[in-house]
Parts: C-alpha cells; structure tokens; sequence
C-alpha cells in the first residue's frame, strides 16, 4: 500500500472509531495513542517518509500534516462533546434538591366502599348476596312486577329501550322476580347493581345509579319486621342520631308501600334513599308462589344519595366525573 493510500486508510479507520466514541477515559486514551499518540498510526506514517522518493516527499510531508491536524481536531471536538454529555447527565443524577416523586396510592372508589358498607350490614342480619342482569326484558322489569304494558306505572321510570322488548333495567326489582322463578321459598336476599334511567340529570338524578334491592319471602313476615329491618340498617349506616321517616307510598309490586327519608342537613330537607312495601300477591302468583302461604317484603335504597347524605356529596355528577380531587378526600 502506497503511503497516499495509508493515509487514507487511517483516516477512515479513525472515522469509524470515533463514530462510536467511548465515554470511559481508558478507552479514550487507547484511541488517542493509536492514531495521534507517540508511536500511533500517524507517527508510523511519518517515520515512513525517508523511503520515499525526494520528489514526493514534500507533498506525502503536507499530507500527513494535514492528517495529523485533522485528527487530533476532530479528537478534541469529539472529546468535548463527550465531556458536555456527560457533565449534564452527571448534573441530573445528583440533582440532591428535586422533590421526592409521590406515590399515589389506589383505592376504592366511594361508592365501591358505600356499597361495601351496605353489604355488610345485610350480611349481618342474615341476607345473602344475589346479582342479575343489566339487560333484561319487559317482563322481568315490568310486567311480572304488576306493571302491566301501557299502565301509566310505567311512567314512573323513564326507560332506555335496547329495542320494545328489551331494557336497560330501571331498578334492581328485576332480579327479585329471577331469584324467586329460581328458587323456592323461604329466601332473604339483597341485591347491589346499577339501574339506568333516561331522566333528567339534576344534582340529585342521574342517568346511571346504582340500588340495593332487599327482599325476604318467609311463612309470617309482617310489616313490623319490614320496619325493623330498614331502622336497623339506617342506625347502623348514619349512627343512632340521623332522622329518619317512613312516608306512605305507592309501587305497583309492593302492597302497603312506603319510601324512607333521611334528613339532609346541609340542605334542611328531607331526601328519599329507598322505596319498600310487603310484597303484592299478585307478583307471588306471577313467580309461581302461593301467595296463601308465602308473605314477604322488598325494598330498593339508592346508593348514590346514601353516600350523599353520609360523606356529604353535594352533587350526584360527582361520583361520575372522575375528578381525582373528589376521589381523594374519601381514599
Ligand atoms: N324499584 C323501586 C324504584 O326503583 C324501589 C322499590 C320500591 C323497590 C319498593 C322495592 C320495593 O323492592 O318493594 O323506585
């Protein structure tokens, strides 16, 4: 190889070193000596001019020149860039006054928890726990429990229709009437799961909630026990001091009905949480239980409005805008 062309060979052997330029000074040093130290490439180069013929040796003399000049700039720039890299890298590391980074922790939301509570209060007295579905059909919604089709009843609850014969159900009552095809009585359960009407929103209505349905079918069940029931699970949920009232009402599955309200302090009024009555005969007979023999009574309380009142919610929108501020007061 002619020294022109080792020139060029090591030019771009030293290009491709520093492409992939080390940052540990050890390295740095091996590829300094090997081009542009004492006894490098470069240095070989020049102990190799004596050979070469008078005529060429002063261009092969600016050659190397140039090549020893170019690579150790290059060597420098190099070096210097990797120095700033470093620096702020180095810098950030040991940044000793950045904040800690919190952690957030997780939790249930209020309502899970609200729905919790319930839960357990039922579970106490002896209820088991029973789900149904979302989706279901006008009869179990509507018609088995004594809202015949076209009854102005049904205008109690604004319905989303999935198409004429299928509903997003309007209140857990549906799954009363599956459990009780299901199975023969005695029962006592509750059942947790959300409802959906396609009413006005306002700060205490929403499109989406949630209800706890409670009913218990047995041989005797009176009224009284009803009663008992329901003041028990507001004592236990509110504490002993809550006001509370039973109002008479109406709903077509139950026969005498009756809504419990709760006094809201903050506004200085009264609030519905839950609708309740003995069961109607006529939805025993629908389910296939003599209604002779078997009594039993039913309530569906509105967990939104129960978390409300306890951890003083103002507005129902809050348990569904996903406002980390809102969730974390109650984590
Ligand atoms: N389903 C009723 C509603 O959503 C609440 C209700 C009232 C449920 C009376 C019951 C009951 O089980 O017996 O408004």
């Amino acid at each position: 190889m002619s020294i022109l062309e080792q020139i060029d060979s090591v030019r771009n052997s030293f290009l491709a070193d520093i492409e992939s330029f080390p940052t540990k000074s050890l390295e740095i040093d091996a590829i300094r000596s090997k081009y542009i130290g004492r006894k490098g490439q470069v240095a070989q180069l020049f102990s190799q001019l004596g050979k070469a013929g008078n005529d060429e040796r002063p261009l092969l003399g600016q050659k190397l020149n140039q090549l020893k000049n170019e690579l150790s700039q290059l060597f420098d720039e190099k070096l210097k860039q990797v120095h700033s890299n470093t620096q702020t890298s180095e810098d950030q590391k040991l940044d000793l006054s950045l904040p800690g980074r919190k952690n957030r922790i997780g939790s249930l939301h209020i309502l899970e928890q609200t729905l919790g509570e319930i839960k357990e209060i039922y579970r106490s007295i002896g209820f088991h726990i029973a789900y149904g579905p979302e989706v279901d059909d006008d009869y179990h919604n509507f018609t088995a429990l004594n809202i015949p089709e076209h009854h102005p009843a049904r205008d109690m609850q604004d319905t989303f229709f999935i198409n004429p014969e299928t509903v997003l159900r309007t209140h857990t009552s549906n799954v009363q009437i599956h459990l009780m095809e299901e199975e023969d009585p005695p029962i006592r359960y509750i059942v947790p799961g959300r409802v959906y009407r396609n009413e006005a929103i306002g700060y205490k209505s929403y499109c989406l909630f949630h209800q706890v349905e409670g009913i218990y079918i047995n041989e005797k069940v009176s009224f009284a026990e009803l009663k008992g029931c329901l003041e028990y699970f507001v004592k236990q949920m509110f504490g002993p001091k809550k006001k509370m009232r039973f109002r008479p009402s109406y709903f077509p599955f139950t026969e005498p009905s009756a809504e419990v309200d709760i006094w809201d302090e903050k506004r200085n009024q009264w609030m519905e949480i839950l609708g309740c009555g003995m069961v109607d005969p006529a939805v025993l007979k629908n389910v296939g239980y003599d209604p002779e023999k078997w009594h039993g009574y039913a309530f569906g309380m509105g967990v939104e409005r129960i978390a409300m009142l306890k951890y003083e919610i103002d507005d129902i929108r809050n348990f569904y805008s996903g406002d980390i501020r809102v969730l974390e007061q109650f984590i």
